[in-house]
C-alpha cells in the first residue's frame, strides 16, 4: 500500500513540478532502491552519531525532506545558514534568523547540532574584505565575530568548525585575507577566542581532501599536530570527504586513519560520493553505479567505525536527496552523490551505510 502512494506521489512530482524550482536540474535515476525495512532507520542502526547539512529553505517547503531529516539523522549542520555573510553581513550587524530556525528545529526534534564555520577563506562578506585597520584592530574583528556567534549559540551549538579549509593543496597555509592580516597565528587564535567564549564546545579543524593522497593530508596533519603540540585547545578534526566512487579505498582509509592517529575526535564532516566526477552529460545512473557507489558508502562507515569509540564524532553526508546536493549546480552534469535519491527514496548506499556496520 505505501509502495502504491508513493508510486502515485512520484508521478505527482514528476509531472507538476511542485517540489522542486523552475530551474532545478532534473536527472531521475531508474528504481534501483532495493528493498529495506522501514522500521530500521539510520540513527537507528548506527553505533555513531549520523548527520546531515542542512537547507532551511527546503525543511520549510519540502516535506519529504523534512520528514526524512527528521527520521533518519541525528545530527545537524547548517548548509550554509551559519556562514560568516549569512550571520554577520555589516561591521554592526548580525542577522540570525535562519540559524535560529535551524538551532530551534533540531531542538524541537532532538537532534545534535554541529556549527559551520567560523572561519573560512572563502566566505568573508565584502565588508570584511575591504576592512581597513591595523592588526590589533583585525585581531578584534575576528575575535569579536567568533565570540559573538559562539556566545549566541551557547548551549545549543555542541561543536564547530571554527576554522575551515586553512590548508592549500601543496600542503602549505593557504593564502587568504586572515593569513595576510593575522599571519598564521589566525588559527591557533581563532581556537582560542572560541574556547574563551564557550568552554565547553568542542572545536574542530575541518578540511577536504585527505583523501587526495599524502602532500595535502600531511600539510592538516601537521597543523593540527602543532595546534596540539601548542596547547591550542582543539578537539576534533574534520575529513569533508567530498568524494566519488572511483576514490581508491587505501586513499579514505588512510585518510580515517591518520586522522584518528592524531587522538582527536573524527568527524566524517561533508561526505558526498561523486557518481560522475568526469562530468558526462549524459551519463545515466545505472544499477552498476549504484553498486559501486553502495559499496564506496560501506567501506567508508565500516572503516570509521574501527577507529577507537570515543573518537567518533560522527559522520554527516552534505545534505540528503541527490537533487538536493551543491554538485549538480556547482557543475552543471548529471550527478547522484548521496543515499537518498530525488524523491527521498533509500538507494542501494544507504544499504551500504547500514552494511558498514555489520
Ligand atoms: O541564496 C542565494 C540566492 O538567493 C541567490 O539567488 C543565488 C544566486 O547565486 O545564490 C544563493 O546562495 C548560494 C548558496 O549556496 C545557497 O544555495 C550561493 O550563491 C552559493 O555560493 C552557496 O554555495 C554554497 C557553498 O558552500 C559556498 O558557501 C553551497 O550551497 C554549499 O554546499 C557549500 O558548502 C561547502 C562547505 O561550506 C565547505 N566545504 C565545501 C562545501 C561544498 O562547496
Amino acid at each position: 500500500m505505501k509502495k502504491y502512494w508513493l508510486l502515485i506521489w512520484a508521478v505527482v512530482v514528476a509531472t507538476s513540478g511542485c517540489l522542486k524550482g523552475q530551474d532545478d536540474p532534473v536527472f531521475p535515476s531508474p528504481d534501483l532502491t532495493i528493498p529495506q525495512d522501514e522500521n530500521v532507520t539510520l540513527q537507528s542502526a548506527l553505533p555513531f552519531p549520523i548527520g546531515a547539512a542542512v537547507n532551511n529553505g527546503l525543511i520549510r517547503s519540502r516535506a519529504p525532506y523534512r520528514d526524512v531529516v527528521i527520521k533518519e539523522f541525528n545530527s545537524l549542520t547548517a548548509e550554509n545558514a551559519m556562514k560568516f555573510s549569512q550571520l554577520h553581513p555589516a561591521e554592526n550587524t548580525y542577522t540570525w534568523t535562519e540559524a535560529d530556525f535551524l538551532v530551534e528545529f533540531a531542538r524541537q526534534n532532538n537532534k545534535r547540532v554541529h556549527g559551520h564555520t567560523l572561519i573560512w577563506y572563502k566566505n568573508p562578506p565584502s565588508w570584511v574584505m575591504n576592512y581597513q585597520g591595523d592588526a590589533a584592530a583585525w585581531d578584534r574583528l575576528l575575535k569579536n565575530h567568533i565570540q559573538t556567534v559562539i556566545s549566541h549559540f551557547k548551549g545549543k551549538v555542541v561543536s564547530w568548525d571554527v576554522v575551515n579549509e586553512a590548508i592549500a593543496e601543496n600542503g602549505t597555509l593557504r593564502d587568504c585575507i586572515w593569513l595576510q592580516k593575522l599571519g598564521p597565528e589566525y588559527i591557533s587564535k581563532s581556537f582560542i577566542y572560541a574556547h574563551e567564549a564557550d568552554p565547553d564546545a568542542l572545536l574542530f579543524y575541518n578540511d577536504y581532501g585527505h583523501e587526495y593522497g599524502p602532500t595535502k593530508r600531511n600539510g592538516i596533519l601537521k597543523l593540527v599536530n602543532d595546534l596540539k603540540a601548542q596547547g591550542v585547545p582543539i578537539h576534533g578534526i574534520g575529513l569533508q570527504m567530498h568524494t566519488r566512487y572511483n576514490m581508491a579505498d587505501k586513499n579514505i582509509a588512510d585518510a580515517i586513519n591518520t586522522a584518528a592517529a592524531t587522538g582527536l575526535k573524527v568527524h566524517i564532516a561533508e561526505v558526498e560520493i561523486s557518481m560522475n566526477p568526469d562530468n558526462i552529460q549524459d551519463l545515466t545512473y545505472s544499477a552498476g553505479l549504484a553498486a559501486q557507489q553502495k559499496a564506496k558508502y560501506e567501506f567508508l562507515v565500516r572503516t570509521f567505525n574501527a577507529i577507537p569509540k570515543n573518537q567518533q564524532f560522527g559522520i554527516t553526508t552534505w545534505n540528503v536527496g541527490d537533487s538536493d546536493s551543491w554538485i549538480r549546480g556547482e557543475y552543471n552534469r548529471p550527478d547522484w552523490p548521496l543515499p537518498f535519491d530525488d524523491n527521498y527514496n533509500r538507494k542501494a548506499a544507504y544499504q551500504g551505510i547500514l552494511d558498514g556496520v555489520k
